[in-house]
C-alpha cells in the first residue's frame, strides 16, 4: 500500500484559514494590479507610440537607436511633466546637437529648472540629477538602456518579492481541486521559470533585442497563472460545492 501526501480542500478546512487566505489574496491581488499599472507607467510610449509594446521594451532595456535617453524619457514615463510644446523645445535642442551656449540662450535650461529639478535635483541616487549642463548632457547622448547596476539592483529586489508572492498564492491554491493534476502542477511552477527567464532577458535584451519578447511573454505568463491562482481559490473558496469523489476521500485532494 503507497501512502500519498494529501491536503485538504478549501471546503474542508475551517472558516477561520478561509478568511485568512482571502484576505492574503485581496491584497495581494491589489499590489498586483498596482505593479501592472507601474509596468504600464514606466515603459508605455518610450517608442513614440501609445501603448505597451515590444519596442517600448527594447528602449528600456538596450536603448534606442534613434534616440537619446533624454528623448525616450519625454516621450514615456516623463511625458506628464511638462507641455508638450516645451517638450519639443528639449528635443530640438537635443537635435542641434545639445551644446552649452544654446543650453542656456534657448530658454532649456530654464524650462529643466522649471519642470524637472523638484524631482532631479541630485538627492535621489536612483533617478539621474539633471542640475547643470553637465549632467543633463549625460542623458542627451546616445541612449544605451537601462545601466547594468540598475538591473542587478531590480533583479534582486523581483527575485525576492515574485518568489514571496508565488510562494504564497501556490500555498493556498494547493487547496483547490483541479483536474488534471498537470494542470495544477504546471500553473504552480509557471512563474517560478517564468521570473528567471524574464530577469535573464532585461540583460539579454542588451545584446539580441528580440528577448524584449521573452519579458512580454513571460510576464504575461506570471500575470495569467496569478489570475488563474487567485480565480481558481477565491471561488472554490466560497463557492464550490465538492464533488462525491473528494467528499468520500474526506476532502484530500493531490
Ligand atoms: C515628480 C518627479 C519627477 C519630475 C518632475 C521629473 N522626473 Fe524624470 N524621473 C523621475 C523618476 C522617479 C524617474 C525614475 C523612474 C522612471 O524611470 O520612471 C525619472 C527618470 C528620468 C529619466 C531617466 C529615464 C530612464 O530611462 O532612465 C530622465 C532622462 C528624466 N527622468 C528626465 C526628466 C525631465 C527632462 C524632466 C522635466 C521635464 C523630469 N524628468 C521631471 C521623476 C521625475
Amino acid at each position: 500500500m503507497t501512502i500519498k501526501e494529501h491536503t485538504r480542500h478549501f471546503r474542508a478546512l475551517p472558516l477561520g484559514m478561509r478568511v485568512l487566505f482571502s484576505g492574503t489574496l485581496i491584497v495581494l491581488g491589489t499590489g498586483y494590479l498596482f505593479a501592472m499599472i507601474y509596468i504600464f507607467e514606466s515603459h508605455a510610449g518610450r517608442d513614440g507610440k501609445p501603448g505597451l509594446s515590444v519596442d517600448d521594451l527594447i528602449i528600456a532595456y538596450s536603448g534606442s537607436k534613434s534616440d537619446t535617453k533624454l528623448e525616450s524619457a519625454l516621450k514615456g514615463p516623463m511625458a506628464n511633466m511638462l507641455p508638450p510644446k516645451e517638450a519639443h523645445e528639449i528635443v530640438a535642442w537635443v537635435r542641434r546637437g545639445a551644446a552649452e551656449a544654446d543650453y542656456k540662450s534657448s530658454g532649456v535650461e530654464g524650462i529643466v529648472e522649471r519642470r524637472c529639478l523638484i524631482c532631479h535635483n541630485g538627492s535621489n541616487p536612483h533617478i539621474p540629477d539633471l542640475s547643470g549642463y553637465e549632467d543633463i548632457s549625460k542623458v542627451a547622448e546616445a541612449d544605451t538602456g537601462m545601466d547594468i547596476f540598475t538591473l542587478v539592483r531590480v533583479s534582486h529586489i523581483h527575485l525576492f518579492g515574485i518568489t514571496f508572492i508565488f510562494y504564497i498564492v501556490g500555498s493556498i491554491f494547493i487547496h483547490a481541486y483541479i483536474r488534471p493534476q498537470w494542470l495544477k502542477c504546471v500553473t504552480l511552477i509557471t512563474p517560478f521559470i517564468a521570473i528567471l527567464a524574464d530577469i535573464g532577458s532585461w540583460y539579454l535584451t542588451k545584446v539580441f533585442p528580440p528577448f524584449a519578447w521573452v519579458v512580454m511573454i513571460s510576464g504575461a505568463l506570471m500575470g495569467f497563472a496569478f489570475a488563474f491562482m487567485w480565480i481558481a481559490s477565491m471561488y472554490q473558496m466560497w463557492l464550490y460545492k465538492m464533488p462525491p469523489e473528494l467528499i468520500e476521500n474526506d476532502g484530500r485532494v493531490s
